[in-house]
C-alpha cells in the first residue's frame, strides 16, 4: 500500500479554499481525494509522499513532450523575458505560419485560449459563413464546458436513437445530465451516433437550416472509437452535398495522431478545425483554422472572436516551439510515439489474454483505450454502453493508479517516455489484470 498521508492532508486543505478541491470536475468522482505531485522527470511523476507514477495522462492530453520539457520551458522563459502578455509581436505570426503549414484545412487560423472556447468560436464562424443555425454533433463526444455542446437531451436525440440516458459509469452521460446549464442551450443541437451515415443523411434531408457538423475524428472521450473505413469520406460527401460545414474538433487528436493531425492521418479535410492541448504542449493555448473563404467572415469584424489572451505571447511561443519540435526530422516524433504506444498496446493485450480477460485496445498508438468487451470493435458511444464493461474500465484505471500508472481511461504517450517506462507500465497492467481476474 502506498503512503498517501501528505496528499490527503493537502486535499483536505485544498477543499477549504478551492470548491470541491478539484481543478476541473469533468470525469471526477465527488469526494475522491486528489494526488498532489511535486517532482517530474521525463514520464515519471513523484507525489508529495514520494510515490512514483508513470504518466500516461499527460495532464489530460496536452503534454506531448512531457510534463517538464526543456523545449517548452525554454521557449516560455525566453518569451517571458520579452513580453508575457498579449501584444502584437512577431511570435504570433511565426506560430500561425507553422500551424497553417501542417494543418491541411488551415489556409488561415485564429488564436483562442482553451479548447472549449476555440470550438465555440469555430461553430460561430460556421454559422456566420452559412447563415444557418443548427449544429449536428455526436453522442459520446465532448467539446468543452460551454452549454451549447454540453448535454444529452438535444433536439432529435431520442428519436434518432442516440443514447440520451444517465449512466453512472459513463462520464459522458454523467456530464450530460449536470445542473446549471441554460434550459434552451441545446435547442439548436442535433445529436446522432458516430459511424452511422444514415442518421446523418436523414437529418440533412429533414432540415435545411444546418450550419455544421462537429465531430471528434476519433472518439477521444469514450472508448477510442475510430472512424470505420469510408465513414469520414462519407461524412465529407454528405456535407458537400447538403451545404453543411464539416468541423473537426482536434483538441485531442491535433498534433497527437500525427503531424498533420487527424485530417492528415485519415486524408479527409474538414472546412474548419479546432485545436488545443498538444498544440501548445501543456501551456494554455488554442486555435482554430479553416478554408480561406470561410475564415474570411472574420475579416470585417461582424463575427466576433474576442479574447484578452488570444494569441498571448507565452502560448504563441509554446506553440511555435512544440510544432517545431514535433516536425523535426520529418516528424520523427510520431515514429517514436507509434513504436512506444505499440509496445504498450501489445504488452497490455498480451497480459489480458494471459489472464483470460476479454479486452481490445482502441484509439491509436499515441492515445490508447483499453475496452473491456467480447466484441472486436466498438464503433460509437451507443455500442460502448451496450457491449463494453465501463465498470471494469474504471476499475482498471483505479488499480493502475494505485499501482503507479496514471491515465484517464486513455493512455497517451509522450516523447518523454522511454522503453523502460513502457515496460514497467506493462508490468503494472499485468499485475492489475491479475487482480481483476481474482475479483471476478
Ligand atoms: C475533444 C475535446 N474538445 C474540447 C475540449 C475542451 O478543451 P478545454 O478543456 O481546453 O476547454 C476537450 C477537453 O478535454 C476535448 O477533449
Amino acid at each position: 500500500m502506498k503512503h498517501t498521508e501528505r496528499s490527503q492532508a493537502l486535499y483536505q486543505r485544498a477543499c477549504k479554499s478551492i470548491a470541491g478541491g478539484h481543478l476541473s470536475n469533468f470525469k471526477q468522482r465527488p469526494g475522491a481525494p486528489q494526488t498532489f505531485f511535486e517532482r517530474f522527470e521525463g514520464a515519471r511523476m513523484y507525489d508529495v509522499d514520494g510515490n512514483l507514477y508513470y504518466d500516461w495522462s499527460l495532464s489530460s492530453g496536452p503534454c506531448i513532450l512531457g510534463q517538464a520539457s526543456p523545449v517548452v520551458r525554454d521557449a516560455i522563459v525566453e518569451q517571458a523575458g520579452k513580453c508575457y502578455s498579449r501584444q502584437y509581436t512577431q511570435v504570433q505570426i511565426e506560430a500561425a505560419e507553422l500551424f497553417c503549414r501542417y494543418v491541411p484545412c488551415a489556409d488561415k487560423m485564429h488564436f483562442a485560449v482553451t479548447g472549449g472556447e476555440s470550438l465555440l468560436y469555430t461553430i460561430r464562424t460556421a454559422r456566420a459563413y452559412t447563415g444557418k443555425n443548427m449544429v449536428v454533433r455526436f453522442s459520446g463526444m465532448y467539446h468543452g464546458g460551454t452549454d451549447v455542446v454540453l448535454g444529452g437531451v438535444a433536439r432529435g436525440g431520442d428519436d434518432r436513437r442516440a443514447e440520451n440516458r444517465w449512466n453512472e459509469n459513463d462520464d459522458y452521460s454523467r456530464a450530460c445530465y449536470t445542473t446549471g446549464r441554460a434550459r434552451h442551450a441545446l435547442d439548436d443541437v442535433y445529436l446522432i451516433d458516430f459511424n452511422d451515415l444514415e442518421q446523418m443523411e436523414q437529418l440533412f434531408r429533414a432540415d435545411n437550416d444546418i450550419a455544421c457538423v462537429v465531430m471528434e475524428p476519433v472518439c477521444m472521450n469514450i472508448s477510442g472509437c475510430v472512424p470505420q473505413p469510408g465513414y469520414l469520406e462519407g461524412v465529407r460527401k454528405l456535407c458537400d452535398q447538403y451545404g453543411v460545414l464539416l468541423i473537426f474538433d482536434e483538441t485531442l487528436t491535433g498534433f497527437r495522431i500525427g503531424l498533420h493531425s487527424a485530417q492528415g492521418y485519415f486524408g479527409v479535410t474538414p472546412d474548419l478545425a479546432s485545436f488545443a492541448k498538444a498544440v501548445c504542449g501543456g501551456i494554455p493555448g488554442a486555435a482554430f483554422g479553416g478554408r480561406e473563404d470561410v475564415m474570411s467572415v472574420l475579416d470585417d469584424c461582424t463575427c466576433l472572436i474576442p479574447g484578452t489572451y488570444n494569441g498571448n505571447s507565452l502560448s504563441a511561443a509554446a506553440m511555435k516551439a512544440v510544432i517545431t519540435e514535433l516536425a523535426r526530422n520529418d516528424g520523427e516524433a510520431y515514429r517514436i510515439i507509434e513504436r512506444l504506444g505499440g509496445m504498450f498496446r501489445d504488452g497490455v493485450l498480451e497480459a489480458a489474454r494471459r489472464h483470460g480477460i476479454p479486452m481490445i485496445m482502441q484509439g491509436f498508438p499515441g492515445a490508447l483505450f483499453p475496452v473491456f468487451t467480447q466484441r472486436e470493435v466498438i464503433r460509437n458511444h451507443r455500442e460502448a454502453l451496450l457491449y463494453s464493461d465501463l465498470d471494469k474500465m474504471h476499475r482498471f484505471g483505479a488499480l493502475m493508479k494505485a499501482n503507479g500508472v496514471v491515465g484517464d481511461d486513455r493512455y497517451c504517450v509522450s516523447l518523454a517516455h522511454t522503453e523502460e517506462d513502457v515496460l514497467r507500465s506493462v508490468e503494472i497492467a499485468d499485475r492489475v489484470l491479475g487482480i481483476m481476474k481474482e475479483e471476478e
